[in-house]
C-alpha cells in the first residue's frame, strides 16, 4: 500500500532530510512576494527540498527535478507548485468574474483546462482555489474568490477542486491531466479590516463559522488535497500559529489527511506578529500547530532540527507532516517516474488548443453583468446602422486583460475588445471612431478634446474604462473605489455631448458606480475576461450571447458603506423600508443602507418574471423535506438565461441569524415568452447554523422564503414552520 510505501522511505530519512520534505522554494522565476536571499540550489541538490515553485515548462522542471534527482542523496521526488489561478496559458475570467455566471459546470471545466495545461508543463501542484469569503471591495484579493456568499462559494469551491483534481478520490490524481488543489487562504483572510491586505480579520466565532469557514470546509468534502495557511490574525492567533485552525478544526473535526503549506513567509511573519521572539520559535509554532510544509520562509529548514534536539518539536509531528507530504508524492506516481508529466509532444499540443480557447470565449461571455441598460444601449446588433465611438484606455487594450494572477498567459495575447469588435462586425454598417481620451491612472486630460470631437462624429460612445490589472490582487487595497484617474471627469465630459453614453467596465473589484448610474444610459460590468476577453465581450455587444451573469458581491453606493453584504444582521434597531429617514435607526445621514447593486443581480436583454410561489407544505419535522416551486416565465422578445434564487431566514434563533440567506439557485434558459417551473428543496440542512456552542443544528421556529431574481427582491414570499420532531 501507500502507506507502507511511505514508510519504508521514511525509515531511510534522517532526520534533516524529514525536514527537508517540508521545506518550500521558489525558484523565483517569477516572483509572488517579497523575494528571499537563499539560493534554494544547495538545498535542491542535497535532497533538503519538498516542493519547488513558479518552474514551468517541460524542459525548466525537468532541469530542476534532474538537480534533485541526481545529486541527493535519497533521490526523493520534488513537487512541482504553481498559482494557476484563472488558466495557465489560456486565461480564463478572473475567479470573481466566473462566478458571476452562477455556471458551475463551467467553472468546473475551466480548472479542468487548466489542470490540464499546467501539468503538461510538469506542474503537479496549483494555489487554488481561493475560497476567501469578501464583503469589502476595497481589498484587491476579492477577484480572486467567488464574492460575498457561503452558499454559492461553497459549491464553486468544490466544483474548482473538482476540477483541478479531476474527481473526489485522490485516485483521480493518478491522471496526468490533474493537479492537487489548496484551498486557501485558511482561515478568514477576506475579514482583513478596512480592506487592506495582511490586515488583522476581527471576527466572532459565530461569524467565523457561520460565514467564512462553509467554502473551506466544503472544499474539504470535495476531496482537497492541500490547504494554504491565510496571513491573518483571528483572535489573537496569526492562521500559521493556531492550533485552533489545523490541528483542532481542519484534521481532528473535519478529517482532513492531506498536508498544508504556509503562504509564504507566513513563519517569519511571526515575529513581526508578535507571537515569537525569533524565528526558530516562529518555526516551533507553526509545527506544533500543524503546518506541514514552510514556503519560501527557510524557516523549517534552518531551525527546525535544532528545535526537535531541544525537544521543543517532537519527532512524531515531523514524522506525520512528511508522511503527508510523501504520500501526494506517491499518489501522484513520482515516485514510479519523477518525470512522468514531462512529456516536450504533449506540452505542444496541449497549450492554448483550439476547445480551450472557444472554453474561454464561452466563459468570458457568461461572466459580464449587464447593470443599467436604458433606452436599449445594448445589444448593439450587426443589422444596425450606426457609427459608435470607442473611447477610454480600455478599448485597444491587451495587457490588462487576463487581469492578476494570470498564471502564464501572455498578456500580448489576449483579444482587446476593439479587437474583438473590429472581428465581430466586419462587413456590417456598424463603423467605429477611437480615441483613447485619457490613461487608466494620472490625471492627464490632453486626451480629453480629441475624445470629445469623436464622440460628436459618432451617434452613440462607448466608452471603455476600468482599472489597471495591478490595482487588484495581492497587496492592492484602494480607499477609493471609484473609477481612477480621470476616467469619471472624462465621462462627464462626454455625457454633456448629449450623445447616448454607455460604458464598459474591465475592473478587479465591486466599484462605486454611483454617479456612472445615475447619469449613463448603459453599464456592461465585464471585470477581466481573459485571452478571450474581446471576443467574448463582443459576443454579448452584439446580442449573439444575451447576458447571463449575476453579481456575487454586492456593489456599494459609495466606499463608507463597506463592509456592505446581503446576509447582514437585522440589528435590534432596524431601518423600516417604508421610513427610511426614521430616527434613532441603524442607518447613514448621508446614504442609504442598501448597495447600489445587490447581490444576485444582473440584467438581461430580455425581462423576466417569477410568479406563482409555492410549497408543496408548510410545516416540516426532523428528516423531512419541503418542495418550494415557482413559475418563471420570459417575458420579453428574445431568448435568455436567468439565475432563479431561493433566499430563507430564520425569524428566531438562540443566535441572532441573517436578514436572509441564499440557499438554492437554478440557472434556466427560456425562449422568448417561454415559461419553466423551478423547484427547490428545502431540508434540516438549508435551516442549519452553528449556534451559540458551535453546534451545527437546526432549530424550530418560524422562517420566511423567497424565490427571487436577486437578493432585494422580496415579490415572492411564503413562511415555513420546522418543528424539529
Ligand atoms: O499562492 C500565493 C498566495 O495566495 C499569496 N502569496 C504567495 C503565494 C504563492 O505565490
Amino acid at each position: 500500500t501507500i502507506e507502507q510505501r511511505v514508510d519504508s522511505v521514511l525509515k531511510l530519512m534522517t532526520l534533516e532530510e524529514k525536514i527537508g520534505q517540508m521545506a518550500q522554494f521558489s525558484c523565483n522565476w517569477d516572483v509572488t512576494g517579497p523575494i528571499m536571499a537563499d539560493d534554494f540550489e544547495p538545498y535542491l541538490r542535497k535532497g533538503l527540498v519538498g516542493s519547488i515553485f513558479n518552474a514551468y515548462t517541460v524542459d525548466g522542471v525537468r532541469k530542476l527535478q534532474e538537480m534533485a534527482l541526481t545529486e541527493s542523496r535519497l533521490k526523493i521526488p520534488v513537487l512541482f507548485g504553481y498559482d494557476v489561478i484563472h488558466g495557465f496559458r489560456t486565461i480564463f475570467p478572473m475567479p470573481l468574474a466566473e462566478a458571476s455566471s452562477w455556471d458551475l459546470e463551467l467553472m468546473r471545466k475551466s480548472a479542468a483546462i487548466a489542470a490540464e495545461e499546467a501539468s503538461a508543463e510538469g506542474i503537479h501542484w496549483t494555489f487554488a482555489p481561493m475560497v476567501d469569503i469578501a464583503r469589502d471591495a476595497r481589498w484587491g484579493r476579492v477577484m480572486e474568490g467567488a464574492g460575498e456568499d457561503p452558499y454559492l462559494g461553497s459549491l464553486i469551491a468544490k466544483a474548482r477542486v473538482e476540477g483541478f483534481q479531476g474527481g473526489k478520490d485522490w485516485q483521480s490524481l493518478q491522471d496526468l491531466h490533474t493537479v492537487l488543489a489548496c484551498c486557501k487562504h485558511f482561515a478568514a483572510y477576506g475579514a482583513a479590516e478596512s480592506g487592506r491586505d495582511y490586515n488583522n480579520a476581527e471576527l466572532s466565532l459565530n461569524t467565523l463559522m457561520n460565514y467564512y469557514m462553509p467554502p473551506y470546509k466544503a472544499a474539504h468534502e470535495a476531496g482537497v488535497a492541500t490547504y494554504m495557511a491565510s496571513f491573518n490574525e483571528i483572535g489573537g492567533v496569526p492562521s500559521t500559529a493556531s492550533k485552533f485552525l489545523f490541528t483542532d478544526l481542519l484534521r481532528n473535526d473535519w478529517g482532513f489527511k492531506g498536508f498544508v503549506v504556509t503562504d509564504y513567509t507566513g513563519i517569519n511573519e511571526l515575529v513581526p506578529h508578535g507571537v515569537a521572539a525569533d524565528e526558530k520559535e516562529a518555526g516551533e509554532l507553526a509545527a506544533n500547530a500543524g503546518i506541514d510544509m514552510d514556503m519560501t520562509g527557510a524557516v523549517f529548514s534552518k531551525y527546525l532540527k535544532q528545535s526537535v534536539e531541544e525537544g521543543k518539536v517532537s519527532e512524531e509531528t515531523i514524522n506525520n507532516a512528511v508522511r503527508r507530504i510523501l504520500e501526494m508524492k506517491f499518489i501522484l506516481g513520482l515516485f514510479d517516474d519523477p518525470y512522468r508529466y514531462l512529456d516536450k509532444e504533449r506540452e505542444k499540443n496541449t497549450i492554448m488548443k483550439p476547445e480551450f480557447l472557444q472554453a474561454a470565449r464561452e466563459t468570458a461571455a457568461r461572466s459580464i453583468v449587464l447593470l443599467k441598460n436604458e433606452k436599449s444601449f445594448f445589444p448593439i446588433t450587426k443589422d444596425k446602422s450606426l457609427t459608435v465611438a470607442l473611447i477610454g484606455p480600455m478599448v485597444k487594450d491587451k495587457v490588462n486583460q487576463n487581469g492578476e494572477w494570470a498564471g502564464k498567459g501572455n498578456r500580448e495575447q489576449s483579444v482587446s475588445l476593439y479587437e474583438g469588435l473590429t472581428e465581430k462586425y466586419a462587413g456590417t454598417n456598424v463603423k467605429f471612431v477611437y480615441a483613447q481620451g485619457c490613461d487608466l491612472t494620472t490625471d492627464n486630460r490632453d486626451g480629453f478634446a480629441e475624445a470629445l470631437a469623436t464622440a460628436r462624429r459618432a451617434d452613440v460612445v462607448l466608452a471603455v474604462m476600468g482599472e489597471d490589472f495591478n490595482w487588484s490582487g495581492e497587496a492592492a487595497s484602494r480607499s477609493d473605489i471609484r473609477l481612477p484617474g480621470a476616467q469619471q471627469e472624462l465621462l462627464k465630459e462626454l455625457k454633456k455631448t448629449g450623445k447616448p453614453v454607455g460604458v464598459v467596465l474591465m475592473n478587479g473589484r465591486p466599484l462605486d458606480l454611483s454617479w456612472e448610474d445615475a447619469n449613463l444610459d448603459a453599464i456592461m460590468e465585464a471585470w477581466y475576461l481573459g485571452t478571450m476577453s474581446g471576443h467574448g465581450l463582443a459576443d454579448v455587444i452584439a446580442g449573439d450571447y444575451n447576458p447571463s451573469g449575476r453579481l456575487t458581491m454586492s456593489f456599494p453606493r459609495n466606499v463608507g458603506q463597506l463592509p456592505i453584504y446581503y446576509n447582514h444582521k437585522n440589528t435590534g434597531r432596524p431601518l423600516p423600508a417604508d421610513n427610511p429617514k426614521m430616527d434613532y435607526k441603524s442607518s447613514y445621514l448621508d446614504v442609504a443602507n442598501t448597495p447600489l447593486y445587490p447581490f444576485g443581480y444582473g440584467l438581461s436583454y430580455t425581462t423576466f418574471q417569477i410568479s406563482n410561489m409555492q410549497m408543496d407544505k408548510s410545516s416540516m419535522g426532523k428528516g423531512d423535506k419541503v418542495t418550494v416551486t415557482a413559475e418563471v416565465k420570459n417575458t420579453g422578445t428574445v431568448d435568455g438565461e436567468t439565475v432563479v434564487q431561493l433566499y430563507i431566514r430564520d425569524l428566531v434563533a438562540s443566535v441572532t441569524r441573517p436578514v436572509k440567506e441564499l440557499k438554492g439557485f437554478t440557472k434556466v434558459a427560456l425562449k422568448s415568452g417561454e415559461s419553466k417551473k423551478v423547484s427547490f428543496t428545502v431540508t434540516e440542512a438549508e435551516l442549519s447554523f452553528y449556534d451559540i456552542d458551535l453546534k451545527y443544528t437546526a432549530e424550530p421556529g418560524n422562517f420566511e422564503l423567497w424565490v427571487a431574481a436577486d437578493a432585494a427582491d422580496e415579490t415572492n414570499q411564503a413562511s415555513l414552520v420546522y418543528t424539529a420532531k
